[in-house]
């Protein structure tokens, strides 16, 4: 199901498929533009669920369009829900932007960190202050065994004496090897398309490996997330979030038509934060033959996936990275000191998404 920017077979023509191919981005297909110069191909987005504007004309006359429930409860934010997918819930603009610029610090400065996994840790073990040394720009260079050569440098901490990479001046003294391989740490960041917080989910098996080394959820997203699962909650119970998925997008990635069903218990919702530029998100129903419905998710909007709602196929077809569509505005407001500008850099083009679960 994961893997960020896999999707189903291009034979597999079914209705969550069409819908992925209608919203992913294509260029058009001029062959005497380069590729920085190409053009996005139109996308129709008559069809997508603008729950801004729904928030918009309810605060203003209580109206909202057909198939749309506004949730009735004393909750703190209003909710949508949709009429034919009970247990999905909608909360647009959950969060401030102080609140989003926080996380979006966190998901690019500490979730990252070891021991939490990474795409990266495949290739190249575990990669310790990744985003300090892309804002450095550092290299990360392949020196050989660590352990029987030297020192670690300065971003190893001596915490990675089996790796045999390390973080070098961009400039200076890239140590040389048998093999010179290196990358700069800014592209190491453009990489990164996920990192796993709590309980480390093992792709290759899919599932929960519960043996693998792992801090706890840090006590500010679990409280937030306990927060907000509670209109989705069934009544008297609690939510414990126990393991965090965080996934980064940037220009041309998406998240393919899946199901998060690894999780024994599925009465409990996933909650589902969006941060950085704004997305198309598919939602679809318990086969990929059902037709999804399309909405946006902007920075600071909450979505809750809880009972009938997590067996629905979903994803991630579109991000978009240009002004007119990524509306990062606010961002360029809050991140413009010497220290954010690398994060705010990365926010303009990117989106991260942190989904949280109580796994038993
Ligand atoms: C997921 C997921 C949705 C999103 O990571 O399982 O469905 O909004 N993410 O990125
Ligand atoms: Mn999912």
């Amino acid at each position: 199901m994961y893997g960020a920017g896999r999707v189903s077979d291009d034979s597999e023509r079914t209705a969550f498929r069409t819908a992925e191919k209608k919203y992913k981005l294509y260029y058009n297909n001029d062959t005497k533009s380069s590729k920085r110069e190409k053009q996005p191909k139109q996308v129709d987005l008559s069809e997508v669920i603008d729950f801004k504007s729904v928030l918009d004309s309810f605060n203003q006359n209580g109206l909202k369009p057909p198939g749309i429930i506004k949730l009735q409860s004393d909750f703190n934010y209003p909710v949508f829900c949709l009429e034919n997918r009970p247990g999905f819930y909608f909360i647009p603009e959950a969060l401030s932007i102080e609140e989003q610029c926080h996380w979006i610090k966190e998901s690019l400065r500490s979730f990252p960190q070891p021991p939490n996994r990474t795409n990266h840790n495949a290739i190249y073990g575990p990669i310790p202050d990744l985003f300090t040394a892309a804002q450095n720009k550092k290299v990360f260079v392949e020196v050989g065994n660590l352990a029987s050569d030297g020192a670690p440098g300065p971003y190893s901490g001596g915490r990675n004496l089996e790796s045999k990479w390390q973080f070098c001046d961009g400039t200076v003294g890239i140590p040389r090897g048998d093999s010179s391989k290196s990358i700069a740490a800014s592209v190491l960041l453009r990489k990164l398309r996920w990192s796993t917080l709590g309980l480390q989910f093992d792709w290759s098996k899919r599932n929960y490996d519960v043996s693998l080394p792992h801090n706890k959820i840090p006590e500010a997203l679990c409280e937030l997330a306990r927060r907000m699962a509670v209109p989705a909650m069934p009544t008297g119970e609690d939510f414990c979030p126990e393991a965090a998925i965080v996934n980064y997008f940037g220009l041309g990635d998406m998240l393919g038509g899946h199901l998060d069903d690894m999780e024994a218990d599925w009465s409990k919702p996933i909650v589902s934060i969006s941060l950085g530029c704004k997305a198309i998100f598919l939602l679809g129903g318990k086969s990929r033959e059902d037709p999804p419905t399309p909405m946006f998710l902007r920075s600071g909007d909450i979505v809750l996936m809880a009972g009938e709602a997590r067996e629905c196929f979903h994803g991630v077809p579109r991000i978009f990275t240009d002004t007119a569509n990524a509306e990062v505005a606010p961002f360029v407001m809050h991140l413009s000191n010497q220290d954010d500008l690398c994060l705010m850099e990365y926010i303009r083009s990117s989106r991260i998404n942190i989904n949280i679960r109580q796994v038993f």
